[in-house]
């Protein structure tokens, strides 16, 4: 028997202008799977996200969720986004709505869930990412780190099949950062299909199936994460490890 790939990206090719910036991208995620995307600065990271839930679109190629193809646009293409949760860098709260008004208004405006459902399911998820307690503030009061973690439930209350994560811990104080990834790790282990952008190293190591590392807009490896770090084949990589774990 043969999975269905969650997310399946074949021969996808994009350009911004001239510059050519996802490369024969040939990628495949299998359910449950967490693929963290490695690469220097500019090699079509956050592009190959954001093709994902067409928040940018592409020049040829296919992109399949769950096997079925991202529509190009209308009713079809916000039902197959809703199944895509996207985490950025910048947590993109909604500034004039509490934390738990952030978590409800998808649900009660696209998945047309009643208030007293949605509020109940946005309070279990602030518990899961432990903000249950700031529910009645404003993103503003919020911590950076407690921000993402609103970031993240708000996602969830959609009913994702995937999370596309986007260096969400980039823009964090570092004593911030460790709630976020954990709250990650314990997504990944409980068999959320991941795919996530990130510079930490610690976190490939621990949650991820695969690192697949970019570079110039094309995958150059594709391997388990010890693989990746002991062992790198391409001269790119070796090169890019060399930057990185030597900071
Ligand atoms: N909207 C856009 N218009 C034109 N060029 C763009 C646009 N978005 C990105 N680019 C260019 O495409 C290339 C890939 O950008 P992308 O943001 O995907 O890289 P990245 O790997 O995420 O980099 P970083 O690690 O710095 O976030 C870069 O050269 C970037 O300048
Ligand atoms: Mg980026």
């Amino acid at each position: 028997m043969t999975d269905t790939p969650m997310i399946r990206m074949a021969s996808v090719e994009k350009h911004f202008g001239d510059l050519h910036v996802l490369r024969n991208i040939n990628l495949e995620v299998a359910p449950g799977q967490v693929v963290v995307v490695l690469g220097p600065s500019g090699s079509g990271k956050s592009t190959l996200c954001r093709t994902i839930n067409r928040l940018e679109p592409i020049d040829s190629g296919t992109i399949e969720i769950d096997g079925k193809v991202l529509p190009e646009e209308g009713k079809a293409l916000a039902a197959l986004r809703a199944d895509v949760g996207m985490v950025f860098q910048s947590f993109n709260l909604f500034a004039h709505k509490t934390i738990l008004e952030n978590v409800t208004l998808a649900p009660i405006k696209v998945r047309k869930m009643n208030k007293a459902e949605a509020e109940a399911k946005g309070m279990a998820l602030l518990e899961r990412v432990g903000i249950a307690d700031q529910r009645d503030k404003y993103p503003a009061q919020l911590s950076g780190g407690q921000q993402q973690r609103v970031a993240i439930a708000r996602a969830l209350a959609m009913n994702p099949k995937v999370m596309l994560f986007d260096e969400p811990t980039s823009a964090l104080d570092p004593e911030m950062v460790n709630e976020v990834l954990d709250v990650m790790t314990t997504l990944a282990k409980e068999g959320m299909t991941m795919l996530v952008v990130t510079h930490e190293m610690g976190f490939a190591r621990r949650a991820a199936d695969r690192v697949v590392f970019m570079a110039n807009g094309e995958i150059v490896e594709d391997a388990p994460p010890d693989e990746f770090f002991t062992n790198p084949k391409s001269a790119r990589a070796k090169d890019f490890l060399g930057k990185i774990l030597t900071h």
